[in-house]
């Protein structure tokens, strides 16, 4: 779908569909609704009065114009109550609204502004929000679908204002929200591919051809570098599988006066059966998605270098199936980790920590700085917080708070859970530096702690996304399958960190 923002009046704009809106509470409709409202002989009043119209917040009523406005529908979208109005709001409304309309084979469709006037939100930020929201709510993952859709694509949105001179602002958020939705898109895709299509090896293709088409650095490495890199952690997860594991890095230098290299690191576990820890065969599938992290830190990387951000950023991305075949990794065995602690694998399940443990080792002796890692860790995390929002940790609460802060912008919610020293006694082994499994209880909270054992004092924070990386249910601009949470949040971090 093309999105654009035009200098024009929706009461004479010429597309299938256009969109007004209407606080909750509102009697006598004011601005473009209050226009429509005119030319349509006082229905939207009527439809108030009757008690049909509330302008409840995601309320999306559609009103036929039959020729009294060039537009064929008019769709009448309800904001809820002013006073708790947010930017979040207006990106599940914009989803609910484009998907309404292309149930009613709307291809072309103008909207105006929500939330930009009596809203008190800042304009561009209001159209950033109806960009993502749109794009990101007409998401589907039909590749592997031999017959065609029912619905038509929506062709074009047109984002309406009235003043010229407001036009250029509006614009650049439009610009930013078509980058960073694109991106979160281009994540879900990856990670609804399924296992057959989405190997390490065709995780590692994806990263090239991102950096080709977006001028990033790229090394993959294979097994043989690994051993020479004595990255024995990732190396015995991968033991199991006939696909050779990745360790993918890339690099995008925005900042030339600079040195400093900020690291995001994403678990790319391209399947996870569980390993001889098999995982019950109910809902393994969903396994496939445990490359989320990688795609997340694939997709920010990309989204800011294409808004070539006046910084600098590597991804590294340990990229490996976990699989129980003859060579796999057993429980009782101890690994060498690329920082020369040694692991002993009491659950072959625990794996994302194993492969995380050599990555951030690595990042740490290549001085990225700070690091945020992002992984679908722990099903502890998913219990612990559901689907509302993901877990954070970290080293520097500076940080963390930074992260949340960014997240919070971007309509995706982080929970800080607690690092308490005590936890760290779960993680003893009897034979090795520390064991990969804490048991239980407390469960994404000793996983964290064994990542802290290899960053030694670099900055960092660590994302749990096991409960957010996938939605079973539609749910405002997320819909079934993967959502790509937390490109949108690296991508505000990393512009809240170029002031
Ligand atoms: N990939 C899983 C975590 C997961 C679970 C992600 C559900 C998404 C949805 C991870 O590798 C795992 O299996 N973790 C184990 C750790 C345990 C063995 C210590 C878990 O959470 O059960
Ligand atoms: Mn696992
Ligand atoms: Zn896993």
């Amino acid at each position: 779908m093309e999105i654009k923002v035009a200098s024009g009046d929706i009461t004479t704009t010429k597309t299938d569909a256009i969109i007004v809106n209407l606080f909750e509470g509102v009697e006598r409709p004011s601005g473009a609704t209050g226009a429509i409202d005119k030319a349509l002989d006082g229905a939207i009043t009527a439809l108030i009065k009757q008690g049909e119209l509330r302008g409840k917040f995601n309320e999306v009523s559609i009103i036929h114009s039959l020729g009294k406005v060039p537009a064929r529908i008019v769709a009448v979208a309800g904001l809820g109550k002013q006073s708790e109005f947010t930017l979040d709001k207006i990106r599940m409304l914009s989803a609910e609204l484009c998907r309404a309309l292309r149930k009613l084979n709307c291809r072309r469709i103008a909207t105006i502004v929500h939330g930009a006037g009596s809203g008190k939100i800042e304009p561009g930020a209001a159209v950033q929000a109806i960009t993502e929201g749109s794009l990101l709510g007409l998401y589907t993952f039909r590749k592997h679908m031999t017959e065609d859709e029912e619905n038509h694509e929506v062709e074009e949105l047109i984002i309406l204002e009235k003043d010229r001179g407001k036009v250029a602002v509006l614009e650049r958020g439009c610009y930013v929200g078509k980058i960073i939705s694109e991106a979160t898109n281009q994540a879900r895709d990856w990670i609804n591919e399924p296992a057959n299509y989405m190997t390490p090896t065709d995780l590692a293709k994806v990263a090239q051809k991102i950096a080709k088409s977006n001028g990033l650095g790229v090394t993959i490495m294979g097994r043989e570098q690994m051993e020479k890199e004595s990255m024995g952690s990732l190396l015995g997860v991968a033991k199991g599988s006939c696909q050779p594991p990745k360790l993918i890095v890339l690099t995008y230098k925005g900042n030339r006066s600079s040195n400093s290299v900020m690291g995001f690191i994403g678990k790319g576990i391209t399947f996870d059966s569980g390993g001889i820890s098999i995982k019950p065969s109910e809902n393994m599938a969903e396994m496939k998605g445990d490359m989320a992290g990688a795609a997340a830190a694939i997709a920010a990387i990309t989204a800011i270098a294409q808004l070539k951000l006046k910084i600098n950023i590597a991804a590294v991305i340990p990229a490996t199936e976990n699989l129980p075949g003859g060579s796999a990794l057993r429980p009782g065995d101890i690994l060498k980790a690329n920082n020369g602690k040694t692991i002993e694998v009491v659950n072959t399940d625990a794996e994302g920590r194993l492969i995380l443990a050599d990555a951030l080792a690595y990042s740490v002796k290549r001085g990225f700085s700070p690091l945020l890692d992002v992984a679908t860790l722990t099903g502890a995390c998913h219990v612990a917080l559901g689907d509302v929002c993901s877990g954070i940790f970290g080293n520097s609460q500076a940080l963390i708070d930074r992260i949340v802060k960014a997240g919070a912008n971007a309509g995706e919610r982080l929970w800080q859970l607690p690092m308490y020293d005590e936890y760290k006694e779960q993680n003893k082994s009897d034979v090795a530096d520390i064991k990969n499994s804490g048991g239980r209880f407390g469960g994404a909270i000793t996983a964290a702690l064994f990542l802290a054992e290899f960053v030694g004092k670099t900055e960092w924070a660590h994302i749990d996304i096991a409960g957010t990386s996938m939605t079973e249910k539609q749910h405002g601009y997320l819909v079934k399958g993967a959502t790509g949470v937390c490109v949108r949040t690296l991508v505000n971090f990393a512009l809240s960190s170029i002031g």
